[in-house]
C-alpha cells in the first residue's frame, strides 16, 4: 500500500478531467501540519500558472473531479490553491488490516525490477579492516537489503584491493614466516601486525626488499609458487573480513568478492580499446585520457592516467574494466558505489570516461553515494588513544561488551548468556544505527554514550520499542485476534497513517540511497506508538474486548513494521531486552 501513489493517480485523473495538460505534476505530499488534513495535492498552483488561470478556482474544479469517495471524508481548498485531503478512518483501518494480514506488509514487489550492482565494503586485503571501512559496509548493506526487499535483482560486489606492489612484500614476508611457523593462519593471525613487520623488513633489509620487488614481477608473470602464496594470503585476509561481516550482520560472503585482480586479463584489452576509440592517447610513454567534460577553473581538462610509463595499470583502469563487466556481463542498469567522499573525483572520472567510451549507455544509472569521515568526539578522525587506526573487529567487540553491560544493569534477572546475546544485538545495532541515522554525506561523530542511549533516535530505543510491544502481548496473554480495527481516537488514526507510510519511506531510500530517511520514519513510528499507547490503553480494566483486539492489532502491525524496517537496516530485534 502506498497512499501517496494512489492519491497521485487519482489526482492525475482529476487534473486531466478538468483539462490540465499532461505532464503537470499533481505534487501529492503528506500534510506538513496538523489541521491541514493527511495529504495535500499541491499541483493546482503550477497548473494554473501554466494555464494562466486562477489557482483557487482551478483547485475547486479538481476537487469536483476527484474520485475519492471511498478514501477521503473531507476535501478542502486552502490558501492559494492547496487541496487538503482528510482520509477516512474506516478506509485507513481496512488498509492496516491488509498490512497485518500480509507477510510483506502489503508492499508488493516492484513491477519493473532493476538489476542493481551495489559496490560496497571493498577493503584492501593487505591490511585488516578498520573503521574506515565501516560506513561503506553498513550503508551499502542496508541499500542492498532494501532494494532486494523491493524486488530488484541485487548483485553485491565486494571490489577488494587484492593486487598491487605491496603484495610482493607481503608474500615474501609470508614465505619467510612459513619457514619457521607451521601455518599461514598463525602467521596472519593479526594482519595489521603482519603488515607492520613486512614493512619494517622491507625498509630495513635491502635483500628482502629486492626479493619483494622480484615477487611482484613473478606474481604478475603468473609464477605458480608465488600465486599460491598470494592465494593463501588473500584467503586468510578475506576470512578476517568475513568474520567482521558475520559479527556486523552484514550479508556479504565469499561469492560477492570480485577483487581488483579479477580484471587483470582485461586491462591490456581495455587500454587498446580506449586508444582505438580515441578516448585515450599515448603521452610520454604513458596512456592518458584528457577529459574536456571535466575542466577545472582554468579550463584545463581533467587528466586520467590509464597506463603508467612502465606499463603498470592504475586504480581507474581496474574500475573501468569492472564497469564493463558490470554492464556487459552482469547486465546492470543501475550501479551504486558506496565509497568515501575523498574518492569523488576518481568516481567522476571513471563515470565520465565510461560514458564517453560508450561502455555505459544512458539507460544505465551510475551513482557514487559518498559519505563523510567518521570522527571521534574530539572532532578529529576517529583514532585509538595512541593515535593508531582502530581495527573494526576490536571496535565491534567493544560495542558488544558495552551493550552487554548496559543490558545486564537494566535487567539483573537475565542469565549471562541471555545478556550476552541481547548485548550483541544491541551493541551491533547501536553502531549500525548511529551511522545509518545520520545524513550520509556529512562527517559523523562516533560517540559510544549517544549511540547506546535508550532514549532518542538510537538503535536501542527502536529495539526497545519493539520489545515493549512484545511484552504487551505477554501481559495480555494473547496475540491479537482477527477482529475489526477501529480508529476512534486521534492517536489511533495518526498511528495507522504512519504505519501506512512505510512504503513511501522505502521508496525514498531506494531512490536517493539515504538510509537516514528510513531511520527517521522508524523513530517517528516508535514515538507515535508511545503516544498512542499512553492515550489508548490496552491492558487497563474497562477496555472492552473489541477495542482491546483492535488496539492489539495496531500494536502488532507496529511491531512488525519496526522489525521489518530494522531488518532492512541489518539490525536485529529481541523479545526481551
Ligand atoms: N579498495 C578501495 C579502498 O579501500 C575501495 C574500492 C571501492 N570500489 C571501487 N570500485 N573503486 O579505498
Amino acid at each position: 500500500m502506498n497512499i501517496r501513489e494512489l492519491l497521485t493517480q487519482k489526482a492525475q485523473s482529476a487534473m486531466t478531467a478538468v483539462g490540465i495538460p499532461e505532464g503537470v505534476n499533481p505534487n501529492v505530499a503528506p500534510a506538513k501540519k496538523a489541521g491541514f488534513g493527511d495529504y495535500q495535492i499541491n499541483g493546482a498552483m503550477a497548473a494554473a500558472k501554466q494555464m494562466k488561470t486562477n489557482p483557487r478556482a482551478l483547485a475547486e474544479q479538481i476537487v469536483g473531479a476527484l474520485a475519492l469517495d471511498d478514501i477521503a471524508e473531507k476535501l478542502e481548498v486552502a490558501g492559494p490553491g492547496f487541496i487538503n485531503i482528510h482520509l477516512k478512518p474506516e478506509w485507513l483501518a481496512a488498509q492496516v488490516d491488509a498490512v497485518l494480514k500480509d507477510a510483506r506488509l502489503a508492499l508488493a514487489p516492484v513491477t519493473k525490477p532493476d538489476t542493481v550492482v551495489v559496490d560496497y565494503s571493498s577493503p584492501n586485503l593487505a591490511k585488516e579492516m578498520h573503521v574506515g571501512h565501516i560506513r561503506s559496509t553498513i550503508i551499502g548493506d542496508a541499500l542492498a537489503r532494501l532494494l532486494e526487499f523491493q524486488g530488484h535483482t541485487v548483485l553485491r560486489q565486494n571490489h577488494v584491493g587484492d593486487w598491487g606492489t605491496q603484495f610482493g612484500m607481503l608474500i615474501a614476508e609470508l614465505e619467510e614466516q612459513l619457514a619457521t611457523q607451521d601455518s599461514a593462519g598463525f602467521a596472519l593471525k593479526d594482519l595489521e601486525q603482519f603488515y607492520q613487520q613486512a614493512k619494517k623488513h622491507f625498509d630495513d633489509d635491502e635483500a628482502f626488499a629486492h626479493k619483494a620487488r622480484d615477487y611482484v614481477v613473478k606474481l604478475q608473470g603468473g609464477d605458480a609458487h608465488i600465486l599460491g602464496l598470494w592465494e593463501k594470503f588473500k584467503d586468510i585476509s578475506l576470512q578476517h573480513g568475513e568474520d567482521n561481516y558475520r559479527t556486523l550482520n552484514v550479508t556479504l560472503n565469499r561469492s560477492h568478492v570480485m577483487g581488483e585482480s579479477s580484471y587483470n586479463d582485461d586491462l591490456p584489452v581495455l587500454v587498446k580499446d580506449l586508444l582505438a576509440r580515441g578516448i585515450a592517447v599515448e603521452d610520454q610513454g604513458a596512456v592518458v585520457a584528457f577529459l574536456d567534460e571535466m575542466k577545472d577553473k582554468e579550463g584545463n581538462p581533467s587528466v586520467v592516467i590509464i597506463q603508467k610509463q612502465g606499463g603498470g595499470y592504475l586504480y581507474a583502469t581496474t574500475d573501468l574494466a569492472a564497469m564493463r563487466y558490470r554492464v556487459n556481463h552482469l547486465g546492470a542498469n543501475r550501479i551504486m558505489y558506496f565509497i568515501d567522499a575523498r574518492q569523488s573525483l576518481h568516481m567522476q572520472q571513471v563515470f565520465t570516461l565510461s560514458r564517453k567510451a560508450g561502455y555505459v549507455s544512458d539507460q544505465v544509472s551510475l551513482e557514487h553515494h559518498a559519505f563523510g569521515t567518521m570522527m571521534g568526539t574530539d572532532g578529529k578522525p576517529f583514532k585509538t588513544r595512541s593515535g593508531g587506526t582502530v581495527k573494526l573487529a576490536e571496535l565491534l567487540d567493544e560495542a558488544i561488551e558495552r551493550a552487554t553491560a548496559v543490558v545486564s544493569e537494566k535487567n539483573p534477572e537475565l542469565s549471562q548468556a541471555e545478556a550476552k546475546e541481547i548485548g550483541r544485538k544491541v551493541g551491533i545495532g547501536a553502531v549500525k544505527y548511529s551511522d545509518l541515522s545520520k545524513t550520509r554525506t556529512n562527517d559523523y561523530i562516533f560517540n559510544w554514550d549517544a549511540m547506546l542511549a535508550f532514549e532518542g533516535n538510537t538503535g536501542p530505543y527502536l529495539q526497545y520499542a519493539y520489545t515493549r510491544i512484545q511484552s504487551i502481548f505477554r501481559k495480555a496473554g494473547e496475540l491479537p485476534a482477527d477482529a475489526p480495527i477501529v480508529l476512534a481516537a486521534d492517536q489511533e488514526k495518526a498511528l495507522a497513517l504512519r504505519l501506512l507510510q512505510f512504503g513511501e519511506a522505502l521508496n525514498q531510500v531506494a531512490a536517493e540511497a539515504l538510509p537516514h530517511v528510513l531511520c527517521t520514519y522508524l523513530y517517528e513510528l516508535a514515538s507515535q506508538f508511545m503516544s498512542f499507547y499512553e492515550a489508548c490503553p490496552i491492558l487497563k480494566d474497562g477496555i472492552d474486548a473489541p477495542m482491546r483486539a483492535s488496539r492489539l492489532q495496531l500494536s502488532q502491525t507496529t511491531a512488525r513494521t519496526l522489525a521489518q524496517g530494522l531488518e532492512l537496516l541489518g539490525i536485529e530485534v529481541s523479545d526481551k531486552m
